[in-house]
């Protein structure tokens, strides 16, 4: 195995540092929850291929805000990362790793951000080149502690934690050198007319701890 260099750039996560988690059931529901994101000031977004909406929330949201940079979630395979990118996604994030989907993103330039939960997997990403990578699901391994143990030996390796995260631990992560950004869908537990609000809470309290 040698390392690869990945022409990749993720300094889009470098002002953003709250990553909504975004499922579309109804595809009527794409602008209003992605307005609420932008007037609560989270400019960001990952539309999940957990629902057949995908693609197609993904294009609408490319088109209707330009100004938002939306990525796809829950790629599991070179077909769905294939589709994204046609779709628009301008970055793709995996709950593990999807070689396929890694491929797709080192031939189009597409950064790419797979979930990773051990040290062996950290190495195997590091190994092909990838320097930002999805610590998932992060409550459940261990939270704030695993990763700054898991940190301390990839200097070099920034995380996007996932997973159990909202406004109560959110600046615990932010805190730590090693975290670009974190990921979660707590802005959408109160429904599509609360977005904004929470994801303002949410905005300053990263601008606190950034
Ligand atoms: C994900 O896919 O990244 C998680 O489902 C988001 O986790 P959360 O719902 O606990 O924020």
């Amino acid at each position: 195995m040698h390392i690869v260099v990945c022409n990749m750039e993720f300094s889009f996560l470098d002002n953003n540092k709250i990553v909504p988690v975004v499922v579309i059931k109804n595809i009527e529901d794409t602008l209003p929850i992605l307005n609420g994101l932008y007037d609560g000031g989270i400019k960001v977004a990952e539309i999940t291929f957990r629902t057949s909406s995908a693609g197609e929330a993904i294009r609408l949201a490319c088109n209707k805000m330009p100004n938002m940079i939306i990525g796809a979630g829950t790629v599991i395979n070179r077909e769905q990362c294939k589709k994204a990118i046609e779709c628009g996604a301008k970055f793709i994030v995996s709950p593990g790793f999807s070689y396929g989907a890694y491929k797709v993103c080192v031939e189009r330039e597409i950064p790419y951000i797979p979930g990773v939960a051990t040290p062996t997997e950290v190495i195997l990403a590091k190994e092909l080149g990838l320097s930002v990578l999805k610590f998932f699901p992060a409550s459940v391994y261990g939270g704030v502690n695993a990763l700054k143990a898991i940190s301390s030996v990839f200097p070099d390796i920034k995380f996007l934690p996932t997973g159990g995260i909202d406004e109560n631990n959110m600046t615990e992560y932010l805190a730590l050198p090693c975290v670009k950004a974190i990921g979660g869908s707590f802005m959408f537990r109160e429904g599509i007319e609360n977005i904004a609000s929470i994801s303002r809470k949410a905005v300053e309290l990263a601008k606190q701890e950034g």
